[in-house]
């Protein structure tokens, strides 16, 4: 991918595509060194403005991050805006497993030093996957559901991600996160003036992916394939689709998606679903109301209940309180709402999955990376299930695409599934640690 000339977008637009580009290149560019200087964009000591942090006192939980991020007036998180993907496999060389592990565990602790836990800093987590453990000699607990990534429906022929490890970094400055990625994968020796432990050679890199959110940043990047260049996404809207989600109503709280008992208490599983999204005739033939109405419900678009991208709905979009036979009332409006559906999955009322998806125009098309964290994935598969709907579709005159939510939009294109262990053990995990080790 190219950088667009600087002087001609805005500087958050130019730092955005930085972030896609990634590598020392798009670290120099972000950091204003057009002129390519490599060492200087890698190396180059604190960054502005961004804080420094402090390894001690940690959460035991990776992937404790609403008490680092702030709420809008609502009371939901606000998630960071940079997001990086990065799929590897390990490869330790002579390397011991003691010895690998210690190095890796070094980095990691190193980049808490160097950023402060927080959106201004970085959050990151690493999860490793099925396939990973499937090569270590014994087995993940009972307590750890950890299938191998499959199709979910009969709408997709996704590819499986199945490299070892998945690290997630997150945070509002692009350097920051570019920075933290160059130290861990590339060759940087320090981020944000901090010298960081060389593990790069454990990596074999497979794939990078990467997003954005945050209000008018969708907007700001209509200009790719899969939406059209004049779509009327309003400026508050995080999503190519033109409205926000997570909503805290209906999100799992941290402690809901956690591992509560054997080796890897603490920790969760992470699933990841990467999504092409082609939202031409969503914002060519689609009315607000019809949007509303396959995003949330026919309700809330009968009763105004969303406003221009969801400002009306505070910190819960109110789906829960719908009917319950979401069969009987498909049948009725001949239409069903996306989250009305996937809500029908909720356990004792409460939301299973907490999701932490952001928009993406990785490949230059619209889609996203749909990142959900959740106590077991069989909690995925159950949610995944109510959003396809195909009860729905079997009984109604509702499709199993068209009018079924946002279905007839949604294109997965792979699936990979994760176990984030506690932060003890995120540096190359045993099987059953307390066994193994
Ligand atoms: C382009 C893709 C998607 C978009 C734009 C989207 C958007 C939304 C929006 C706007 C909401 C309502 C408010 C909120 O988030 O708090 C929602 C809810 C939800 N979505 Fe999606 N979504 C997408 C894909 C998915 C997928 C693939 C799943 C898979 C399971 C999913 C599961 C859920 C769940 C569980 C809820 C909350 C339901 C509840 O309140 O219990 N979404 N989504």
């Amino acid at each position: 991918m190219e950088l667009p000339d600087p002087d001609s977008v805005p500087r958050r637009e130019f730092c955005k595509a930085a972030v896609a580009l990634g590598g020392a290149a798009g670290l120099s560019a972000c950091l204003g060194r057009g002129d390519g200087s490599v060492e200087d964009g890698v190396d180059g000591g604190p960054l502005d403005g961004v804080p420094a942090g402090d390894s001690d006192g940690a959460p035991v939980r990776q992937h404790a991050w609403n008490d680092a991020l702030d709420r809008d007036e609502a009371g939901n998180v606000v998630p960071p805006v940079h997001h990086v993907l990065r799929y590897a496999n390990i490869d330790r060389g002579d390397a011991s497993r003691a010895e690998s592990r210690n190095r890796l565990e070094a980095a990691f602790a190193d980049l808490e030093r160097a950023f402060e836990r927080s959106a201004a800093g970085l959050l990151f987590t690493a999860g490793y996957s099925p396939s990973y453990f499937d090569r270590l000699s014994g087995t993940l607990p009972e307590s750890v559901d950890l299938p191998a990534p499959r199709s979910l429906t009969g709408l997709e022929d996704p590819a499986l991600d199945e490299t070892d490890v998945l690290v997630h970094l997150a945070g509002d400055d692009p350097a920051a996160v570019l920075a933290a990625d160059e130290a861990l994968f590339g060759a940087a020796t320090a981020a944000n003036g901090v010298a960081v432990t060389d593990a790069s050679d454990l990596f074999e890199p497979v794939d990078r992916r990467t997003g954005f959110l945050g209000p008018g940043l969708p907007r700001e990047r209509r200009d790719v394939d899969g939406i059209p260049d004049d779509a009327p996404i309003p400026e508050g809207a995080p999503l190519f689709m033109g409205f926000a989600n997570g909503f805290a109503a209906s999100q799992a709280t941290e402690d809901r998606v956690t591992i509560g008992t054997g080796p890897f208490a603490g920790g969760t599983t992470q699933q990841v679903s990467t999504i092409r999204t082609q939202l031409d005739a969503w914002w060519s033939q689609e009315s607000h109301a019809q949007r509303v109405a396959k995003l949330f419900s026919p309700t809330h678009a009968d009763e105004e209940r969303v406003g221009e991208h969801g400002e009306r709905l505070g910190s819960d979009p109110g789906v829960a309180d719908l009917p319950e036979d979401a069969v009987a009332y498909a049948r009725e409006e001949g239409v069903v709402g996306h989250a009305q559906k996937a809500a029908r999955a909720r356990e004792n009322g409460e939301p299973r999955l907490l999701r932490r998806d952001f928009p993406t125009t990785d490949g230059d098309h619209t889609g996203i990376h749909f990142l959900t964290l959740q106590e077991s994935i069989g909690d995925f598969v159950a949610v995944r299930d109510a959003m396809t709907g195909a009860d729905i579709a079997d009984e109604t005159a509702v499709g199993s695409r068209v009018n079924n939510g946002i279905l007839q939009y949604l294109f997965v294109r792979s699936r990979g599934n994760f176990l984030v262990p506690p932060r003890e053990l995120r540096a190359l995990p045993d099987a059953n640690p307390r066994q193994d080790r």
